[in-house]
Order: C-alpha cells, then structure tokens, then sequence
C-alpha cells in the first residue's frame, strides 16, 4: 500500500474558538461531532493532492491547471477500493477520468470550463489514436507556417476581450494569428484538436501575464495601469514555446497511449448543476473529485487568455462565470434558475434548500459576518458562501442518488476563513453527506494546512486551515 493508514496527531481546534467571535457553539457541536474521523496522515502531501504532482506525468503536463491533483492520488484511491465505475463531477482536466478509464475502469467526467474539457478529451483521443507521423507533419507544417513571411488575415487575429487586452507583444500576436490561420485551415480533426491545444497550453507563457496563487498578474511591459507591479523576466516567442510543447506532445504519444489508453472517458460538457440529474441512479460506486474552493478564485479570471483563445466573447465570459459553482464575490444567486432547472423534480431542491437551511454552524458564521459586513473586505462573501453551501447541497443530494450502496465520495477541498472565522467546509459537506445517504469514514488532513490571507493573518494572528481529503461511504 501506498499509505500506511498512520494516525498521528489530532488536530487541534484553534481556528475554531476565534477571539473575534461571541458565538462558536454549533461549530463546536460540529467538531464533536466529527473529531474522531479526523486524521493528520503525512502521506497525504501537498504534491499528492495538487497538480505539482503531475509536473511529469504524459498528457498531464500539456497544460498547467494549478486547481488538478495528481495522477498518483487517482491511482492510489482506485487501488484502495476497485471500483467499477467512476465519476468526477469537476473533472477539470480530466486527471480522475483518464486514470481511470486506461485502467480499464468506466469513467465519467462533467466540467464547466472549456478549458478543462479541451484538454481532457485531447488527451483521451491522443490517447486512442493520433499517430506520431501525421502529428510530427502537422508540427513541421505549423512551423514552417509560422517562419513564413506571409501575415495572417485580419479574421484570425487573437480574439481578446478587455480582460486580455495588450496581454502579447506585436510578435506574439502577428505569431498567434498565423498559427489561427493554419490551425482553421487544418482538415484531420484530431490533429486540429491537439495543436489547438499545444497552442492554448502556451499562451500564458508567451504572454506578459502570469497566473499566481489567486490572481492573472501582469508584466510592467504590458504597458497596462497596474497596481501590483510584477516582472515577469525572459518571455520565450510563441513559436519558440509552442514548439517546445508540441514536440514533448509528441514524444508522449507512447507513454500516454500506455497510462489512458484502450479507456474511452465519458467527458461531459456544461454544469454539474445541471448535468447530474440526467445520470443514472445508483450508476457509479466512486466519485474522485475536488470542487472549487469556498475562496473568491476565479476560473475565469485565470485562465482568461485561454477562453478568449477558444472564442468566448464578454457576454460569454458573464455567462461561464455566472455558471460555475459559486466561489466568487461576482456570483449571484443560482435559487431561481436551479428552482427552473430542477422544476421536473422539485424535492431533490427542496432537500438540497432544506440541508443548506438546518446548518446551525453555517448559519453561525453567516450571521457573524453579516453583523461584521461593514469591516469585511467585500461584503459579497457572504452572498459567495450561501451560494457555495446551498449549490454543493444540490450536489451532494445528487451524488446521494448517483452513487450505489457500498460505493464512496472521495472529495479533496480546503477549509477557509473570512474576518478570522473559520467555515469548516469538511465537516459541514459531510453533515450535508450524512442526510443524503452517507457515512462520513474519515477527514484526512494535510500535516500542515494552508495559513490565512495576508491581510487577515495581520489583523487575526496566522491561522492553519484545514486542507483535506473526506471520503463518505453509501450506505442502504
Ligand atoms: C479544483 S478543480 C478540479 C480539477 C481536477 N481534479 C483536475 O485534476 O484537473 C474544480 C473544477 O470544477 C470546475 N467547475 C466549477 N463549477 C462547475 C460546475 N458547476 N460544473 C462542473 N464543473 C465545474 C472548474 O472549472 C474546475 O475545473
């Protein structure tokens, strides 16, 4: 085994007694309720649970999406519990399901962002068929595309939008436009598909932009207003990063066809808001996911040269963001349009509105920063946090109905804290869990979890936040 299942130390419940807070009472209660599941295992590592841990891995590597974990996590989890068909409701780039399905284990992936569904399903079919002979042509032939002295039609051009604006330098955009130009021209799908994103998975490279814990940080040469100056050091040319990544594309070709091959990924496209609801009862006996976190990141934001580079325009832009679980202070309510969406089956929301409206603990935290909305930084939290808990109601409520007896949730997500509170997501996903059909088995931590914002640490004292690995087992 991987990980020896070692209990080492409780954690403690610092974070829980805040010296901001008058009431702590239900989050206690949940504590309780919940210590003796709780494990500080040091093999669970920082690595292991994020995407530091797929720097190396074929397929994987080709386009860095920070918010992944690791093939190995996949791996170990599939060894632990043989199951036969599994599910990753926030597949991101698809590292549950291509894990899966080339051990030969069916597999379901739904993500949102056409980012994560570009590189997945790229992968899968990369995985099953591309052969190295007709991809090693088409990188000469966009090379040679590239070099010539031809310009691009002014159609091709980089599609941005004001949050991309003035993101490349004259070169990059006359490059990039060529490189549009071939790839439109280009007539063998599946080769289309794995430049397109052999030239998504660069753009930040070649830009004057990097992503950087929370944020797009922008380069001085950029020539923007900033507030935050950052240099960002040597920029590579587009066509000197894209040929890097397209030659270790291709030198993956074997290895990946041996790690995801054979499999065949079901990747679905839209929300799980939406989508988990149209899935089978009781089809699956394990989920492998990670949701967004509780933690004002923006998807959108992130990886906002790449949605442009795939065509989304402002509208669309409002549009993805509006769809993705809410985690940012932009979010509104979802109430209405779930209450449309879940029209034909108006008890699964009534459930899901039911957990969300008897979480005591939850309901603490609120009420603690609605009387303290004129000191938070944005008072939106508070509307990030109703949103978050009541739309993972709705989905654990699904996963209740997704999953089959005997079958398990594994789910990876981190602790926050707003004006020093903590919200303990684990503990109040769980309590959500143990409504919808489960028994929370165990919490396991990271020896060491995140600290707070710097802004808070100054005001709050440094505080750990759990980041954690749950897993619910179906019963019934
Ligand atoms: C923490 S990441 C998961 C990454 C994944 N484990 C991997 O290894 O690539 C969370 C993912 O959930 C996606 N997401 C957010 N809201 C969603 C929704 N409503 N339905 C489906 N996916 C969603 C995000 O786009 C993001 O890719």
């Amino acid at each position: 085994m991987l990980w020896p299942r070692t209990e080492v130390r409780r954690p403690t419940l610092a974070s829980v007694s805040s010296p901001n807070s008058g009431k702590t009472d239900s989050r206690q209660a949940l504590y309780d309720r919940f210590a003796d599941r709780v494990k500080i295992d040091p093999q669970f590592t920082r690595k292991v649970v994020s995407y530091q841990g797929n720097r190396k891995t074929p397929g994987l590597r080709w386009m860095k999406y920070k918010e992944g974990f690791s093939r190995t996590l996949v791996d170990y989890l599939l060894d632990e519990y043989q199951p036969k068909q599994v599910l990753d409701p926030f597949a991101g780039i698809g590292t549950t399901a291509l894990t899966a399905a080339g051990r030969g284990v069916e597999a379901t992936g739904i993500e949102i962002m056409p980012v994560g569904v570009l590189v997945g399903t790229g992968i899968a079919a990369a995985a099953n068929g591309t052969s190295s002979m007709v991809f090693e042509k088409a990188i000469k032939a966009i090379r040679s595309r590239i070099a010539s002295q031809r310009a691009a039609a002014p159609e091709h051009a980089f599609p941005h939008v004001a949050i991309t604006a003035s993101a490349f330098s004259v070169e990059a955009e006359r490059d990039i436009g060529k490189a549009r130009e071939f790839i439109a021209g280009m007539e063998d799908g599946a080769t289309q598909k794995l430049i397109n994103l052999g030239c998504m998975s660069v753009l930040e490279t070649a830009s004057y932009t990097r992503k950087d814990g929370q944020y797009l940080r922008w380069d001085t040469r950029s020539g923007r207003k900033l507030r935050a100056k950052m240099e960002k050091g040597p920029i590579p040319c587009f066509s000197d990063a894209l040929e890097q990544r397209l030659w270790e594309m291709a030198r993956d070709l074997d290895p990946i066809k041996q790690m995801f091959g054979g499999g065949h990924p079901d990747f679905r496209a839209g929300s799980s808001l939406d989508l988990l609801k149209t899935l089978p009862e009781a089809a699956f006996d394990m989920v492998i996911t990670s949701p967004p976190y509780a933690n004002r990141y923006d998807y959108t934001r992130t990886y906002a040269l790449e949605l442009a580079w795939l065509g989304l325009d402002r509208d669309a832009f409002g549009k993805l963001r509006q769809s993705l679980l809410s985690a940012t202070v932009e979010n509104r309510s979802k109430v209405e349009s779930l209450r449309t969406e879940y029209g034909d089956r108006p008890k699964t929301l009534e459930h899901a509105l039911a957990l969300y409206r008897r979480q005591e603990a939850l309901h603490e935290v609120l009420h603690i920063l609605r009387v303290n909305a004129g000191e938070l930084g944005n008072r939106h939290v508070i509307r990030l946090l109703e949103g978050y808990f009541l739309e993972m109601a709705v989905i654990v409520t699904e996963l209740g109905r997704n999953i089959r007896s005997g079958g398990s949730v594994i789910m990876v997500n981190d602790n926050v804290q707003y004006h020093g509170e903590e919200i303990p997501v684990d503990f109040i996903l769980s309590d959500f869990a143990e409504q919808c059909g489960f028994v929370c088995t165990d919490i396991w931590t990271l020896a060491r979890g995140k600290g707070n914002a710097s802004q808070q640490m100054g005001r709050f004292g440094r505080r750990e936040i759990r980041k954690c690995v749950y897993r619910w087992e179906r019963t019934g």
